[in-house]
């Protein structure tokens, strides 16, 4: 049986929901892959699913909208149950201090990436993932994941965003190949390319994207089903890159102003997980100077401070 909602948390998301909305700065939406830049910026959903399950939703809940980076989230999960700890040997879970698409530490430290948040970490994680299958079946893999983790099987591609950066992500190509030249990938660059670029371009909504993140909020299950995702300890370290690498070279601001872990996307979506207590999803498709949702990190901070959700 669900228990009775919250009437706070109801309260403060339509709260800030309604004033997010009201606010002119929105900041400014991803157009290195023109396909976002058609996004209208005036857009802002929230949803928290609380441990009892209460869902909160404010705003454009239900638009679906390009996770990007996010999935990268998923992808770790997914490549740490293919191969444990061994996966750390292909990347680090220091924070880089560096834009997502940053090369130079790329050289310093031959091939391997800083974390596997950073578009050279999340390439080589999906090199994991792909490791001895076709991409359309690691890619289906990555998908099913998500729509069991969403409970939702109608989660999809969205085909025109991942052509778009199939045709534009020429820097994406060049850490590939530059990775390649020290041997931390296994595959052909094009096959890793293809399912990286394809689950960047997964589209959700804060709804599904909240019920997805409920395993990180509650020590690896998801308590509406009882599903042991990963184990409580895989949880808490994912949860612990999530906070230290989340957002670039803007997670020191994310720690600082929210105190949750939690994942952005250049399509302004931002995943935050109030251990023990909340899976919460945010959109605002304007982004800060890092690439971070201008609007989802405020809206964060306003919910976090108004429920002292902050972990420290
Ligand atoms: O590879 C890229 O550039 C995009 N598919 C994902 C980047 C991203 O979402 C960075 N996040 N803020």
């Amino acid at each position: 049986m669900p228990h009775s909602p919250s009437p706070d948390l109801h309260a403060v998301v339509r709260e800030i929901a309604e004033e997010m909305r009201a606010r002119p700065d929105r900041g400014e939406v991803a157009t290195y892959i023109p396909e976002l830049a058609r996004v209208d910026a005036n857009a802002f959903g929230l949803v928290v699913i609380d441990a009892d399950g209460t869902v909160a939703a404010g705003g454009d809940a239900d638009v679906a909208f390009s996770i990007q980076s996010i999935s990268k989230v998923f992808t770790l999960t997914l490549a740490l149950g293919m191969v444990g700890d061994r996966l750390w040997r292909r990347v680090g879970r220091e924070p880089s201090g560096s834009p997502f698409n940053s090369i130079v530490q790329l050289e310093r430290e031959r091939g391997i990436p800083r974390n596997p948040f950073i578009n050279a970490g999340a390439i080589a994680v999906t090199d994991v993932i792909l490791s001895g299958h076709q991409p359309r079946e690691a890619l289906g893999e990555i998908l099913r994941f998500m729509q069991f983790l969403a409970e939702d099987p109608t989660i999809a591609i969205d085909e025109a965003v991942a052509a778009s950066e199939l045709r534009t992500g020429f820097r994406n190509v060049a850490l590939a190949n530059y990775m390649k030249s020290f041997g931390v990938l296994d595959n052909p660059v094009d096959f890793t390319l293809g399912v990286y670029f394809h689950h960047c371009a997964i589209a959700m909504t804060c709804r599904q994207l909240a019920r997805a993140g409920r395993f990180l909020a509650h020590s690896g299950r998801t308590p509406s089903t009882g599903h042991s995702v990963v184990s409580a300890e895989r949880a808490r370290r994912i949860n612990a890159v999530m906070l230290t690498c989340g957002h670039y070279d803007g997670s020191g601001e994310f720690a600082y102003r929210v105190g949750l872990p939690g994942k952005s996307g250049v399509g302004g979506g931002i995943l935050a997980v109030a251990p023990g207590r909340a899976s919460i999803a945010v959109w605002s498709p304007g982004l800060d100077a890092s690439g971070n949702s201008h609007l989802g990190r405020i809206a964060l901070e306003a919910l976090t401070r108004r429920l002292g959700w902050s972990i420290f």
